[in-house]
This record gives structure tokens, C-alpha cells and sequence, in this order.
């Protein structure tokens, strides 16, 4: 089977891509580069030289492969419009990333006790509009024909796989760590976020891409963790003794762009019960506490 990964010099669309080979499918990746192109070659997958705005080349490629996953750009419209239409009626599967940071809210480290599942209606801030839209338009082709599947993976955490690249969030919080000696929380860190290891995230996609009903979605989270307790899990790694400062949204958003209300400062809670149910997803994956301290963060960031 022909699948074609965009994202594939990236941690999740990479970590998938890497997997897709080992089970023994056929992978081609979207390049934008010549140095992409090469490392995607090097890695036994198929390059595909072009952007995610290229529509007459990701036409063209939907009309030869099997399915797609989409795991560049969540909040990018364009990228999902050329293979919505060429799959039309064929059956074919399409994947969409997008992620439980369309649940979040501005909470500047409080805790807000709301779970969402599946089913939970709710209104996404401004910024993951856009989102929320083009994952409905997704499930809504559904109707057209398509094997069409939305994933919103939690944070994502542990090295990627067969990439040289790891998600955003937990890296910044250490970065940020070891260049003020002080391990920073934004307010007073009672905020939650869902968490999943890479490794069950690309476990789930597989299956996702062999047996999810069309139309289907998927919260992805194996357990979660307040910001206050990844952040003394950072502070005794960096051997900081687990102390940590309260750290006025002002200046996290100076260090870290506007992002950080809906990423570091707010709650994304989320539970993946139907991806254990319909897809007989098992997650197996290290926790994420585990991997600061004793894993991937230890060997990487570690004294
Ligand atoms: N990591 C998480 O915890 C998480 C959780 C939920 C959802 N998400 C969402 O999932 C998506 C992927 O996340 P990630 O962590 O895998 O990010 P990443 O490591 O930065 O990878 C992004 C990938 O998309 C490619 N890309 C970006 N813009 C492109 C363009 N215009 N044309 C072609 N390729 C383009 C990048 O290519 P280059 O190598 O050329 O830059 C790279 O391969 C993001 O939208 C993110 O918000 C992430």
C-alpha cells in the first residue's frame, strides 16, 4: 500500500512515516527542500519536492497512492482541499492532524476541571478556528465517499522516531530552565494537559489507518499531568532540587510568543476511551514523568 505522509522530515509525521516503512508500506514525503528531499531519500522514502500550497502536485500525487496523512501544518486549509477531492468516491483513507489544543482556554496556570471526549461540544479560542473548521470539513467528507479520519493527539512527548526531531513543549520548558537556573511554571501551574509518548501516538495511527471507520474522531492522551508536577519533574533532572517559581504570563509570553496562553497556561484535558474501544489502541509508552527524569530529556538536557 502507497501512503503519503506531508510532515515526513518532522516529529510526528517522521515518527509515522519511519513506522509505515518498518510494516512494510510504500511511503513518498513532501520535501520543500533539496536538503529534505535528500534526507527522506536517505531514509527509504519516496520525496516529493513541493509545498503544502502546491494543489496541482498534491493532486497529482492523490491520484497515484493509496491514502495520505496529513501531520504538517494542522491549521493550513489548503493542504487538505486536494486530496479531499481526489479521493472523492474512492474510498480511499485521509488523516488528518490536528490536536486537543482546540479544547484549550486561557487559564494562566489555574485549573479547570472539564474533560472533553469525542462527543463533548465545545467553542475553540479564536486562533484554533480555523482548525476546528478544516477537522470538520475532513470528517464531513465522510459523506463524499472518503475513509476520512481526524486525529487530535495531546501533548506529545519522547524522541522521535527515526527523525532527529522532539515536540516543542517540554523542550521549552527546560531550555527556559537552564537558562535562568530556575524552573518556570506560568502562574501558579495547576493547569492540565493530556499527555501521550510518541510511540503510542504512531501506534494509533496505524491502526487509525488500517481500521477507523470513515468519519471518525480521535482524542489521543494516555494519562496528564498539571504544569507544576512536569516542571519539578524538570527542576530535579536539571538537578534544581525540584524547586519551582511561579511565572507571571507577561513575561512567558515575552519568552515564548502569544502561544503560551493555549499551550503552557491553560488545561487541555481530553480522554482517548474511543481510540481503546474502536481501534483497540494500547498504549505502552514510558510516562511522561519518567521520561524527564530518568529518559529522553535526562540524556538530552540532563547535567
Ligand atoms: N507535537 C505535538 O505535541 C503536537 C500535538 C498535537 C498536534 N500537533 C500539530 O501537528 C502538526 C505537526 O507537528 P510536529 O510536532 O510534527 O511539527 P514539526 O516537527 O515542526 O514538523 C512539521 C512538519 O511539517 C512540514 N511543513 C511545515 N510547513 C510546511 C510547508 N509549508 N510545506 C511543506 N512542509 C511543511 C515541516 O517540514 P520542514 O522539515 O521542511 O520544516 C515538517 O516536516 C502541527 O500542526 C502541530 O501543531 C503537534
Amino acid at each position: 500500500m502507497k501512503i503519503f505522509v506531508t510532515g515526513a522530515t518532522g516529529y510526528i509525521g517522521g515518527s509515522i512515516a519511519t513506522r509505515l516503512l518498518a510494516e512494510g508500506y510504500e511511503v513518498l514525503g513532501l520535501a520543500r527542500s533539496d536538503a529534505a528531499a535528500e534526507s527522506l531519500r536517505q531514509r527509504g522514502i519516496t520525496p516529493v519536492a513541493g509545498t503544502l500550497n502546491d494543489y496541482g502536485l498534491l493532486k497529482q500525487v492523490a491520484r497515484t497512492v493509496d491514502g495520505v496523512v496529513n501531520a504538517a501544518q494542522a491549521d493550513n486549509p489548503f493542504v487538505v482541499l486536494p486530496f479531499l477531492e481526489e479521493f472523492r468516491g474512492s474510498g480511499k483513507v485521509f488523516i488528518q492532524t490536528s490536536g486537543s489544543s482546540v479544547v484549550s482556554t486561557y487559564d494562566k496556570g489555574e485549573f479547570v476541571d472539564r474533560v472533553f471526549t469525542e462527543d463533548t461540544p465545545f467553542t475553540p479560542m479564536p486562533e484554533k478556528a480555523t482548525r476546528v473548521a478544516i477537522d470538520e470539513q475532513v470528517l464531513r467528507a465522510a459523506l463524499d465517499g472518503i475513509r476520512s479520519v481526524v486525529i487530535r493527539p495531546s501533548l506529545i512527548y519522547g524522541r522521535g522516531i527515526g527523525v532527529n526531531s522532539s515536540s516543542v513543549q517540554i523542550p521549552k520548558l527546560i531550555e527556559q530552565a537552564k537558562k535562568t537556573g530556575v524552573a518556570r511554571h506560568i502562574g501558579r501551574g495547576l493547569n492540565v494537559w493530556s499527555h501521550v509518548h510518541i510511540t503510542d501516538v504512531v501506534d494509533l495511527y496505524l491502526l487509525a489507518l488500517q481500521r477507523a471507520p470513515a468519519g471518525s474522531l480521535f482524542y489521543v492522551e494516555n494519562g496528564e499531568a498539571s504544569m507544576k508536577t512536569a516542571v519539578e519533574a524538570i527542576s530535579r533532572m536539571l538537578g534544581l532540587g525540584g524547586s519551582t517559581a511561579e511565572w507571571p504570563i507577561e513575561e512567558a509570553v515575552e519568552f515564548l510568543g502569544p502561544g503560551a496562553h493555549l499551550t503552557f497556561g491553560s488545561n487541555s484535558r481530553v480522554k482517548a476511551d474511543k481510540a481503546r474501544k474502536v481501534l483497540g489502541w494500547e498504549p505502552k509508552g514510558p510516562s511522561l514523568l519518567h521520561e524527564i527524569e530518568h529518559g529522553t530529556y535526562k540524556e538530552i538536557y540532563g547535567p
